[in-house]
């Protein structure tokens, strides 16, 4: 009986794969702002934390932030729009007072640095540098205030300066969360890469909008919000599969998110691993039923492990720069 367990523990957990240098237990990858501080959902039972790879924590800035005046989410048709506007308490107090209370036995922690200009994007990462955090993405969808409140994600020049700045900051893996509210994805990708970003996260919100047609007024605080959620899955595949093409000859991995919560079309479209964010506001045990999908769909077409499946799409066509729809 106890050759038979010892048999059992020396059987490799097929989710598990490395991830720039850290081990991850599973694809799944719980997203920022969907799980707070990585605390929140541990208080549902049966969820836990360990069901997960990594977990990325709440946008931090350097200073607290008290977040957009309401309404900050709104449903929408297989979606949600969302314009929190970063709430949180500052670089210092997650670092200080939030990470000694996290496991880290439980699953990898991840930081999400946000800033207005790229001094404070390298300010908040060279705090997290100096924690015992294990890597840092870096939320490029935040509005520059020097230009005027453009986003730096949504230009390869601006995002690649961000990148490259914070890469000098820190030797913790460093990845890069790319916005989809631009015109080339790839050309950015390449320019993050190049900018020194070890991953991508592939994507971010896409900007929307909703309108109460009562008062005739937008129904976010903000005017215009994220919109997550199954409604932009097929964006975010399509811009793994764009992104996949720059990244795999550099070996950097990419987490695929957007509109999740069956994981097996992103990782074949070459993402290492998967983003669970809005999926978790309808099914807090999403997580668990995606894992056990992935293991089922290995063993059912022979793959040893997770790796063996990523980016192994067949197509022969070619990428169109203008893809006719219509
Ligand atoms: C309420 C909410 C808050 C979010 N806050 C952040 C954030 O602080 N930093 C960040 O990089 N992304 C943030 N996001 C984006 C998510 O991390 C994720 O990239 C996006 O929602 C797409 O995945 P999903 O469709 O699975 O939610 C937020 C999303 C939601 C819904």
């Amino acid at each position: 009986m106890l050759r038979m367990n010892a048999a059992r523990d020396d059987v490799k957990n097929p989710l598990e794969f490395s991830f720039c240098g850290l081990d991850f237990a599973s694809p799944i990858v719980l997203l920022s702002g969907c799980v707070g501080f990585g605390e929140e959902y541990t208080r549902v039972e049966g969820f836990s934390n360990t069901d997960a790879g990594a977990v990325v924590l709440k946008g931090t800035t350097l200073n607290p932030r008290l977040g957009n005046a309401p309404h900050r989410v709104f449903e929408t048709p297989s979606g949600m729009l969302n314009a929190i506007g970063l709430q949180n308490p500052g670089a210092n107090h997650v670092v200080h007072k939030v990470l000694p209370q996290l496991d880290f036995t439980e699953t990898r922690f991840i930081a999400n640095v946000c800033g207005s200009t790229i001094e404070e994007y390298v300010e908040v990462t060279q705090r997290f540098d100096q924690s015992p955090i294990d890597a840092i993405e870096i939320n490029i969808s935040c509005p520059n205030v020097k230009e005027g409140g453009v986003a730096f994600g949504n230009y390869p020049e601006a995002s690649a300066r961000v990148v490259a700045a914070c890469r000098a900051a820190t030797r913790k893996p460093l990845i890069t969360k790319l916005s989809p509210n631009q015109t080339d994805i790839r050309e950015n990708a390449r320019r993050c890469i190049e900018a020194g970003s070890d991953a991508l996260a592939v994507i971010n919100t896409v900007m929307g909008m909703a309108i109460d047609v009562e008062t005739r007024r937008p129904i976010i605080g903000n005017v215009q919000g994220g919109l997550s959620g199954p409604a932009i899955k097929p964006i975010a595949l399509l811009k793994v599969h764009q992104v996949y093409e720059i990244a795999r000859p550099h070996r950097v991995p990419i987490i695929g998110q957007g509109g999740i919560k069956d994981a097996l079309e992103f990782l074949i479209a070459g993402a290492s691993a998967v983003g669970i964010g809005t999926a978790l506001f309808y099914d807090p045990m999403v997580c668990k039923k995606i894992n056990q999908g992935i293991a089922e769909y290995l063993r059912a077409h022979g793959f040893a492990n997770v790796a063996e499946l990523v980016g192994t799409l067949s197509t022969n066509a070619q990428i169109q720069d203008c893809a006719v729809s219509g």
